[in-house]
């Protein structure tokens, strides 16, 4: 449990620090859109997951997933999937 603690919170670390970097992170996550695409993943799969991710934060963080936190992951994962559909595109 302590070394997968360890590894989640440098995974969340990283990709905090990340969104202050997107010039660095953008190529990473189109490198992650053109695997995704190799794995057979389609755009429309993208929102199914979305709403799959909002809906398990939501159980997860209870009153803590505030409309704010909400809007900010949301955010966060339609740029990330945005950047990785378009990247599956130039590669196809
Ligand atoms: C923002 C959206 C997403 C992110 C950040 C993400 C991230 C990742 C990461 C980091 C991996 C590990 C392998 C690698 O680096 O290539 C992975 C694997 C995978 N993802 Fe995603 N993913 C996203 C969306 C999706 C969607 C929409 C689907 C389809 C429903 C999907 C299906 C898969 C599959 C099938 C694998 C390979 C699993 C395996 O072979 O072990 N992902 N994803």
């Amino acid at each position: 449990m302590t070394e997968q603690g360890r590894k989640l919170m440098t995974m969340i670390d990283a990709a905090v620090n990340g969104l202050s970097h997107l010039d660095r992170l953008v190529p990473t996550v189109q490198g992650l859109g053109r695997r995704h695409a190799g794995y057979g993943v389609r755009d429309e799969d993208y929102d199914t997951v979305a709403a799959a991710l909002v809906w398990t934060l939501g159980q997860g963080l209870g009153d803590a997933f505030t409309p704010e936190v909400k809007a900010a992951w949301i955010k966060t994962y339609t740029l990330l999937a945005a950047t990785m559909k378009d990247a599956s595109r130039l590669a196809a």
